[in-house]
């Protein structure tokens, strides 16, 4: 299959072609992956159990591991979701469109292969304009994942998502570089207490000043990595380089003065060693291919380059990436669960 990437500029009219034709290929069950403001999505009709099957196969997901349904409309979540509390309410009027998803209890037209056979659905409706046209334009409901690969960094970059899927969708609507970089936050309201199944740009402390109560999921493993974490796909072994990642935490200038030692005894071994540093920091280290993420000063540009950082560093055959780590109570809490999981948990504290 020939994949047709398709560049949209800004300032796209109402009546783009590009959109429309993205629209009708999903509309008669084919996938197409698309910008969403956190990172693409690989999507499909959301109602169409065989459309759904294509984006397993394609990505080579797990069938267990369920889509989330996109919307462009609030008032769309009625007609997929039963039992919505009014806190979940109160949160998509605060944060859609945006990034965050919502889980809730499923209605029949939901197929169970959307929802990787659970009766749970989980619904976002996303803050990027491609996003909102192609959904309106495909008629309401796209299921997707990210636009990658299963087991590699999700794409931030219409690139990305040709490097994993080229010749295996028909479509690529190419938005330019996302403006956040990690999946949206998750939170579960089909239980007692709504739970944070994947933390993500809308944080802990902004969803508490809505609703009040809520609860991280222990199973996320940020203190215990061995508790099973709720979300399906938080179980696997997601974001992986090829390259073992190890991260360094502690106070600035003993992370530097370790990371450096650690530098010199990868060399002196042979291996070709990598540094993910910041702006603030990379001057400072002397052997390898250093890269910074971004700024200790702006947390939202860390979370930006952290995939494409992953995916550079494969391309370039790193054997081992030693990383500062980046855990702040705000985003940081997002942008060390996925850097944890990268690491398969490799932490050395100095
Ligand atoms: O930002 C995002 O959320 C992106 C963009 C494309 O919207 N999408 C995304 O989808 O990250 P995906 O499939 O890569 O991750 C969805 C996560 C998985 O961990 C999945 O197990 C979980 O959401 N999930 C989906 N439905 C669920 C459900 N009913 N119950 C529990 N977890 C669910
Ligand atoms: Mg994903």
């Amino acid at each position: 299959m020939k994949t047709i990437v398709k560049k949209i500029a800004d300032n796209f009219g109402n009546q783009n072609q590009e959109i429309i034709t993205a629209g009708k290929i999903i509309k008669e069950g084919g996938l197409v992956a698309f910008p969403t403001e956190t990172v693409y999505g690989l999507g499909a009709d959301a109602l169409n159990p065989t459309a759904s099957r294509k984006i397993y196969a394609a990505k080579g997901r797990p069938s267990d591991n369920p889509l989330i349904i996109h919307i462009a409309d609030i008032k769309d979540l009625e007609n997929i979701a039963l039992h919505i509390p009014v806190n979940a309410r109160q949160l998509a009027e605060k944060f859609w469109p945006g990034p965050l998803t919502m889980i809730f209890e499923k209605r029949e037209i939901v197929p169970k292969e959307t929802t990787g056979g659970l009766d749970t659905v989980a619904v976002r409706m996303p803050a990027h304009p491609v996003a909102l046209g192609l959904i309106r334009a495909a008629g309401g409901y796209i299921a997707a994942p990210s636009a990658n690969t299963s087991g590699k960094p999700s794409p931030t970059l219409a690139e990305h998502v040709a490097q994993d899927l080229n010749g295996r969708i028909p479509m690529i609507l190419d938005g330019g570089a996302v403006q956040i970089g990690i999946e949206s936050t998750i939170v579960d309201f089909s239980g007692e207490i709504p739970m944070i199944l994947r933390p993500g740009y809308i944080t802990l402390d902004m969803i508490q000043k809505v609703i009040g109560e809520i609860q991280m999921d222990p199973g996320l493993g940020m203190e215990d990595p061995s508790a099973p974490p709720k979300a399906p796909g938080m179980k696997y072994k997601h974001y992986a380089p090829k390259a073992e990642l190890i991260l360094i935490d502690g106070e600035q200038d003993k992370v530097q003065k370790k990371i450096n030692h650690l530098l010199k005894e990868a060399i002196i071994s042979g291996k070709t060693p990598g540094v993910i540093g910041t702006k603030e920091s990379c001057n400072g280290y002397r052997w390898g291919i250093v890269k910074s993420i971004g700024t200790r000063s702006d947390e939202d540009t860390i979370a930006r380059h952290l995939y494409q950082i992953l995916r550079e560093f494969d391309q370039q055959n790193v054997d081992v990436i030693y990383s500062e780590s980046f855990s702040t109570p705000g985003l940081g809490q997002a942008v060390m669960n996925r850097m944890l999981k990268a690491a398969g948990h490799q932490v050395i504290k100095v």
